[in-house]
């Protein structure tokens, strides 16, 4: 899928901008505060149906307007599709597709694969292993239709068995009890096979994609499904039953998953450096345009927010060139046109200046 014209509402300090990207990619360059972020936050919400930067709506609407709004046109096998979503200040969303709404923000979602790399992406190695879950699973959402019916079926039954475990008069050999514990197996190992599958789908992605970013380390990627090895999910419930009926919550299964990145035995966060590690970062994220690509024909937008930050000339272009061969529509902000000196190679791009929330395409 790539964006053929975008057009912003009333979104931070973006009043009415309307643009037409290329679909190589689109450099924005712009002084700190001009609105470069906020055109990102833009596709963002696009993608996912939230911005990256914060889980308050409200604050993305823009002073004294009531809700924000983008829409786009895009194209995929020669078919436009129209798509928007807006926001209101009461918090109500509100998404159409090609002038028909209603629709689920899922719908939209699935729709257009997304990716976006900022400074703060190096949380998906530094933060809780829910991120990187978050990371197999969206690859998951996009290649696998029945992925997110097991998905929310498990966590509906997660939810309920913590409940159960927490309500004491029911005991471990209680019928009920048995019954969600068993459905809880059940669709947790179907999750589970579907989180190998990606693994060993992406790990070789990963890992080729290391050997240019990163070439002086050998990183070891492993992936703990979130029980004990030698183990069937459903005997890791019962032989950990006793303590979580006393704790009051499931502490085994795929909600307890994660990948886990370690050089010479130590983890990779301790070894590398700030930039190391965002190319670390990047190389995850390449994986992921790349398996959709080869898994679906799906090809990623990929925003790349403050290229400068922490990655050195170099490092900056391979990871742009990279993205560009496995076909992503890219969208790379920049304060400074110096950050960019090596994009005189690229053909299909084009480039835009924002100043307080305007958007200009040079000629
Ligand atoms: N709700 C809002 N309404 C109006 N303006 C806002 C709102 N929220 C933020 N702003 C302003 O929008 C502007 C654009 O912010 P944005 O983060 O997009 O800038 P940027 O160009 O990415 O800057 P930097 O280079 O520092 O990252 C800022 O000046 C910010 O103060
Ligand atoms: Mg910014």
């Amino acid at each position: 899928m790539k964006l053929d014209s975008v057009q912003i509402r009333n979104l931070r300090n973006l009043q009415h901008v309307t643009f037409k990207p290329s679909h190589g990619v689109n450099f924005i360059l712009g002084i700190n505060g001009s609105g470069k972020s906020s055109i990102l936050e833009a596709i963002h919400y696009l993608g996912f149906g939230r911005s990256f930067r914060t889980s308050k709506h409200k604050n993305v609407i823009q002073n004294e307007q009531e809700s924000f709004t983008v829409f786009c046109e895009c194209l995929e096998d020669s078919t436009t599709q129209r798509l928007g979503l807006s926001r209101s200040i009461n918090d109500t969303v509100s998404v159409s597709i090609n002038g028909i709404k209603g629709n689920k923000v899922s719908d939209l979602v699935s729709l257009l694969p997304v990716q976006i790399f900022t400074p703060q992406s190096s949380d998906i190695l530094l933060g809780a292993p829910k991120l990187r879950r978050k990371y197999i699973d969206w690859c998951l959402f996009h290649v696998e239709h029945s992925f997110l019916t097991c998905s929310s079926a498990y966590s509906k039954l997660l939810k309920h068995n913590n409940a159960l475990c927490r309500k004491q008069q029911v005991g471990y050999a209680n019928p009920q009890r048995v019954y969600w514990t068993d459905l809880l197996a059940q669709y947790g190992s179907q999750l589970t096979e579907f989180r190998n599958g990606m693994m060993t789908r992406l790990i070789p992605l990963i890992t080729s994609n290391l050997a240019q970013f990163l070439p002086e380390f050998c990183v070891e990627i492993s992936y703990y499904r979130g029980w004990e090895k030698g183990l069937e999910l459903n005997e890791a419930l019962s032989k950990a039953a006793d303590r979580d009926y006393k704790n009051g919550y499931i502490s085994v299964g795929p909600h307890k998953a994660d990948v886990r990145f370690r050089i010479s035995g130590k983890p990779a966060h301790e070894v590398l450096s700030r930039g190391q590690l965002r190319m670390l970062v990047a190389a995850l994220q390449l994986a992921t345009t790349q398996c959709l690509m080869s898994y679906t024909q799906k090809t990623c937008i990929f925003l790349l927010d403050d290229v400068g930050a922490e990655l050195d000339a170099a490092k900056r272009e391979v990871f742009i060139d990279k993205l560009l061969e496995s076909n992503t529509q890219l969208f790379v902000t920049a304060i400074e046109e110096h950050q960019l000196e090596f994009i005189d190679k690229y053909q299909n791009k084009k480039m835009f200046h924002v100043e307080h929330g305007q958007v200009r395409e040079e000629s």
